[in-house]
């Protein structure tokens, strides 16, 4: 969507402030012994508690109400009866829906203790996130968000995963401009617009390149021992920096 007026932006900034809080007290709830259904389960509650509703439920009819996905997932992993454990890297997805505004935020995190692995895939997901959120300006070409994703992973000897990304969101989980490269995609020729909100969303791995679905029709994974970390915002374009929308309040 583009924003057209404060309602809009207020809007999406409240949906926006709710999943990043959510995403914030799920990871804060993080601990060994516990399943990826409990630590949905109080995502869930979180939502519920805030009048807001699950994106992917609402929109994919997923089965949960966040993406848990844990050490080879990358993305959309089905929360279920999987124990967590000491070491894992755990990636959180909160996405949802207030008042017919979407937000979209998620985050990885490491149950202690940490390799020095997992803490330099995380590390370099983060900044590839600030180095693109640097270059998402209006007038900017899109591709400049997966060129400089690009070009943090092969700095610190990480890969992208390319066939997942970044994407338009505000009136629905996923629309315009579509599917966002992670790396530098130089046939893509669309531009960004003052006040479009997009999400920016790394996946930077420590070797893979794509991802695949695992077989249960949701869950994204490379293979046992290759990591991906990913963290992502919700932003409305500018002329300068991007209006922040998934920060928590
Ligand atoms: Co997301
Ligand atoms: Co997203």
């Amino acid at each position: 969507m583009s924003i057209s007026s404060e309602k809009d932006l207020e809007a999406l900034r409240k949906i926006g402030q709710i999943v990043a809080c959510c995403l914030q007290f799920m990871q804060s709830k993080l601990e060994p012994g516990m399943t990826t259904a409990e630590l949905d389960a109080i995502g869930g509650q979180f939502l519920a508690a805030h009048g807001a509703r699950s994106a992917p439920k609402l929109t994919y009819n997923f089965p949960g109400h966040t993406c848990i996905s844990v050490n080879e997932e990358a993305a959309h992993g089905i929360p279920g009866a999987k124990i967590l454990q000491a070491g894992d890297l755990v990636n959180i997805d909160v996405s949802a829906e207030l008042n017919g505004y979407f937000a979209d935020t998620g985050g990885s995190a490491i149950i202690p203790p940490e390799s020095k692995l997992h803490l330099q895939i995380c590390a370099t997901a983060k900044r590839a996130l600030e180095r693109a959120m640097l270059e998402a300006r209006a007038g900017a070409k899109i591709n400049r968000i997966g060129h400089a994703i690009e070009t943090e992973a092969k700095a610190h000897g990480f890969t992208v995963i390319e066939n997942i990304g970044s994407h338009g969101v505000g009136r629905a989980l996923h629309e315009e401009p579509g599917f966002i490269a992670g790396y530098y995609d130089k046939n893509d020729k669309r531009t960004l617009r003052e006040n479009q909100v997009i999400t920016i969303e790394p996946f930077i791995s420590s070797g893979a390149r794509e991802v695949f679905e695992t077989g249960d029709g949701w869950t994204l994974a490379t293979h046992p021992g290759v990591f991906t970390a990913q963290y992502e915002h919700t932003l409305v374009i500018t002329k300068g920096k991007p209006l922040i929308m998934t920060l928590p309040a």
